[in-house]
């Protein structure tokens, strides 16, 4: 049995999705000869720590009545630092402006050795480069399927599944938040406000939702693309970004009235980055409604995939987490 040992660097929505999900399968992930264990947790007030492994079912117990984990007081840092581990689940908000804490956990875990599994999108829009340096100097994985797309494995996908094909484009609804929004108000005539309210209430929403209804949080999404698939070194400065706020009603049922939609669409390829509000016909593969993301993947050998999943969501994102943990126990 390959013990694989685990600290989850933020328990929000995502860490406890994590948490959950090991719950529910570390006795399949057995039969396949990996046993993960949790050591450490910690979230914004405080931390628990047990090398022994935690009870996770008692963390996510504490969680819900007591708002938090912490049962001890080591830090995100000290935890990730000296507490004797593999894989750090880095599973912080995302933060825009200077990618902390998360940038700071992240390399604090590639120069003590550990491998990061991450969701975070801050510190990969902002540094990238940075990050997957310091994990190749330090000999350690980095994996970030969960950043883009939540259980849409799209870095698996062309890594892996298309590896020989070049990447031509990609285009895609890289956002739950504002596609259920503008479905919401186009199916049902609802205002904006109000729908807003229902994807945070869904937990779909950032912590800060102009994040998402700014086009912020996709063009994080295609900045990480940019990076990983086309090599490029971009940051989040380099997108050319309209959100959805000045979308009107009226907009919305005048392209429905002439058989369109309009989508957030993320593009890259040919060095441009953009997101912006698009008309796309009704039939077209990039219509996806509700929360669902779309990917459209245009390549030299196997001409254009497209695909469709859940963009956002605890279980879903713990989903490409778990994909991540797993290639890591695999090849490490
Ligand atoms: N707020 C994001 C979305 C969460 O709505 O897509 C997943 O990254």
């Amino acid at each position: 049995m390959k013990t694989i040992r685990l600290s989850i660097i933020g328990f929000g929505a995502v860490g406890q999705g994590v948490a959950r999900s090991i719950l529910s399968k570390n006795e399949y992930f057995n039969e396949n000869g990996i046993d993960l264990i949790v050591v450490g947790i910690s979230d914004s007030k405080g931390s628990e720590v047990d090398a022994l492994g935690i009870d996770l079912e008692n963390a996510l117990n504490r969680k819900k009545q007591k708002g938090t984990v912490a049962n001890g007081k080591e830090s995100a840092l000290e935890i990730i630092e000296h507490v004797e581990h593999d894989i750090v689940i880095e599973a912080t908000p995302t933060n825009i402006d200077d990618g902390e804490p998360g940038l700071s956990n992240m390399l604090a875990a590639f120069n003590s050795g550990k491998h990061v599994v991450t969701s975070n999108k801050g510190p990969l829009a902002l540094c990238f480069s940075e990050l997957r340096e310091a994990a190749e100097d330090n000999g350690v994985l980095f994996r970030y399927e969960a950043t883009v797309g939540g259980a849409v494995p799209i870095f698996n996908l062309i890594h892996e599944a298309l590896a020989g094909n070049r990447v031509i484009r990609i285009e895609g609804i890289l956002n739950g938040t504002t596609n259920y929004i503008l479905t919401r108000m186009t199916e049902e005539m609802l205002n904006y406000e109000l729908v807003l309210k229902e994807a945070q209430e869904l937990g779909i929403a950032e912590a800060d939702p102009t994040y998402d209804v700014e086009g912020i949080d996709s063009a994080c999404k295609l900045v990480i693309i940019a990076n990983s698939i086309f090599k490029e070194d971009a940051t989040y400065r380099d997108v050319d970004v309209t959100g959805i706020t000045k979308i009107t009603p009226e907009a919305l049922e005048l392209a429905n009235k002439n058989n369109y939609v309009i989508k957030l669409i993320c593009e890259a390829g040919n060095g441009s980055l953009i997101v912006a509000p698009r008309l796309v016909p009704k039939k077209h593969p990039l219509a996806v409604g509700g929360t669902l993301n779309v990917a459209s993947i245009l390549t030299d050998l196997a001409g254009r995939i497209t695909i469709i999943g859940k963009g956002a969501g605890s279980i879903e994102t713990a989903s490409s987490i778990l994909s991540d943990i797993l290639y890591i126990a695999r090849n490490s």
